[in-house]
């Protein structure tokens, strides 16, 4: 275990396991809502940078139907919660009118990130968005975001890092999800 780790949270092959589930449901929701109509338009699937990246790659490989993939970039400033203060920092670079869309993001915690590209997607026309999230991080939610598919929940405050989340840009690279030592947190 990395030294900076005080434990882990979820292993390896839980995560695994548990992307692997998603995968399965969400391709069996879209085939049943959609069915032949997705080899004409896949879903389009949108990572959010920089965090979602890992979980995009393996959730992708584990949906049994047609995918396309897009990645955008969210900035949030502190911890207020002005909608004001979360900005586009990437677009994207495809229309979305007409698409059926999955927002897949690392962690759902106040919840402006994902208010705020709702608002944003919704005012393109798509046909429908849907949100699938890594981590539900319950105790912090000041927006109202309803997730379609959440890979796991934290009811405790916890600052976690690994499997694309990082603290200070490090750690994404582990291959589990984890809480950070409080040494290694700067004050
Ligand atoms: P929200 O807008 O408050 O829901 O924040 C979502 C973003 O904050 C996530 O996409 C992460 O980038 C970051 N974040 C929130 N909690 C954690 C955490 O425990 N570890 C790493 N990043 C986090």
């Amino acid at each position: 275990m990395h030294n900076k780790i005080e434990r882990i949270l979820f292993t390896e092959s839980q995560i695994a396991q548990r992307v692997r589930e998603l995968g399965e449901q969400i391709s069996r929701d879209y085939e049943t809502l959609l069915g032949e109509k997705l080899s004409r338009e896949p879903l389009l699937a949108i990572g959010l940078l920089r965090g979602a990246v890992i979980f995009l790659a393996d959730l992708a490989r584990a949906m049994k139907i047609p995918v396309e993939l897009a990645f955008m970039a969210i900035s949030s400033y502190g911890a207020s919660t002005s909608p004001s203060e979360v900005r586009t920092v990437k677009d994207l670079e495809i229309p979305v009118a007409g698409r059926h869309i999955l927002i897949v993001e690392d962690i759902v915690d106040t919840g402006q990130t994902l208010a705020h590209l709702q608002e944003l997607l919704q005012a393109r026309h798509p046909a429908s968005v849907k949100i699938c999230a890594l981590l539900d991080k319950i105790p912090r939610r000041a927006r109202t975001v309803s997730i379609d598919y959440v890979g796991f929940t934290l009811a405790e405050d916890a600052f976690v890092v690994g499997y694309g989340l990082d603290y200070a840009e490090r750690y994404r690279n582990l291959p589990y999800i984890a809480l950070l030592k409080q040494s290694a947190i700067r004050s």
